[in-house]
């Protein structure tokens, strides 16, 4: 049977469509549901276009057992958060253990924790004046960006590059591996 992936996000879902669009064909492995907890992310237009089912999260539901049953019942193999900006509760990730990686823009564990996040991330990389930044995927523990890291790719900053343009280039780095690195998991 094919590996199954979720995919949580809270935002545009620009990791999710390169995501969806590496596995499209896939053999092995499939994008099985899309997880978010805004209505309005456009990650949700992305998986009604692709046909993936999704789910909208209510309050409280992420740490729910309810939660947790149905993405058992689906048989999703590894939760993949791409821009999915709540914490993950202790609950999840015992029941998904090491099944649950995130990306994060930045080289951590520089410009990690609560509130580091899009472009509060690449905006500190500006102020302090960073000569690299990049993008790290990792599993997910209990505190914000602090799992064991998979892999880490890096871009040059120049003096010149305001955070607008740092974002774009770490964003290049995210989409070329993210699926990359997924399939070598499930592997
Ligand atoms: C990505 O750059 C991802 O690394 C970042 O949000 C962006 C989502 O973009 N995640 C975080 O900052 C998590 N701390 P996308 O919605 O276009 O994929």
């Amino acid at each position: 049977m094919a590996k199954q992936i979720c995919i949580f996000a809270s935002g545009t879902g620009s990791n999710a469509q390169k995501i969806i669009d590496y596995f499209k064909h896939h053999v092995d492995i499939r994008v099985r549901l899309i997880v978010t907890n805004k209505a309005t992310a456009g990650v949700l237009t992305i998986a009604q276009k692709e046909g993936i089912d999704s789910h909208i999260l209510t309050k409280n539901e992420l740490s729910s057992q309810a939660f947790i049953a149905k993405l058992q019942q689906k048989n999703i193999d590894l939760i993949v958060l791409a821009g999915f900006l709540k914490l993950i509760p202790l609950s999840l990730i015992k029941a998904f253990p090491n099944q649950i990686v995130n990306i994060h823009p930045a080289l951590l564990p520089k410009y990690g924790g609560k509130g580091m996040y899009g472009m509060n991330v690449h905006k500190a990389v500006r102020e302090n004046n960073d000569t690299t930044s990049g993008m790290t995927i990792h599993y997910v523990n209990k505190q914000y960006d602090e799992g064991k890291h998979i892999f880490q790719a890096s871009c040059d900053i120049f003096p010149e590059d305001t955070a607008e343009m740092i974002a774009r280039k770490v964003l290049v780095l995210e989409h070329g591996f993210y699926a990359m690195v997924i399939e070598g998991l499930l592997a």
